[in-house]
């Protein structure tokens, strides 16, 4: 039986019905309706589904929707800045790092959570922040690029290319 839960996804309360044993992923894209946030392999080992929890990376093909209720979910759709790209977002357009995009969202929320702790992070800790994330195009040289360009972008020492 489905259970009537209030989720806060981007600032906004969504009051869903969902099963208890419903995960995230299947939530957000199928009931919310935000199709950024993608479902690779639905067993935690792309991450292509990552979202952010509480500021933290997340997995929602392995977190259940009932257990996110006064938690704040932030998905890819949430970090634009009105019309404007965030700056993270810009970088891997700039740099090249997209390719089919289906590993984007996750990349940049990766990208994004790590830049908030870290605004300077080192070619390792990048590649550190997003070892779950798996990329079958770009290879990574050119995302790990852009989020050392997001961090540059982020503190105002580049300018828009
Ligand atoms: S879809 Fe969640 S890790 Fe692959
Ligand atoms: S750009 Fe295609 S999977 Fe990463």
């Amino acid at each position: 039986m489905k259970k009537l839960v209030q989720l806060e996804i981007n600032g906004e309360i969504f009051d869903v019905a969902v099963s208890p044993t419903a995960y995230l992923v299947e939530v957000i894209r199928e009931t919310v309706g935000l199709t950024g946030t993608k479902k690779g392999c639905g067993i935690g080992d792309c991450g292509a589904c990552t979202v952010l929890i509480d500021g933290k990376p997340t997995l929602s093909c392995l977190t259940l929707a009932i257990a996110c209720q006064g938690k704040a979910i932030t998905t890819i759709e949430g970090l634009s800045q009105g019309a404007g790209l965030h700056p993270v977002q810009k970088a891997f357009i700039d740099k090249g790092a997209v390719q089919c995009g289906f590993c984007t969202p996750g990349m940049v929320l990766s990208s994004k959570a790590l830049l908030d702790e870290n605004s300077t992070p080192t070619e390792d800790e990048i590649k550190s922040a997003l070892a779950g994330n798996l990329c079958r195009c770009t290879g990574y040289a050119k995302i790990i690029e852009a989020v050392g360009y997001a961090g540059k972008l982020l503190k105002g020492e580049v300018g828009d290319e």
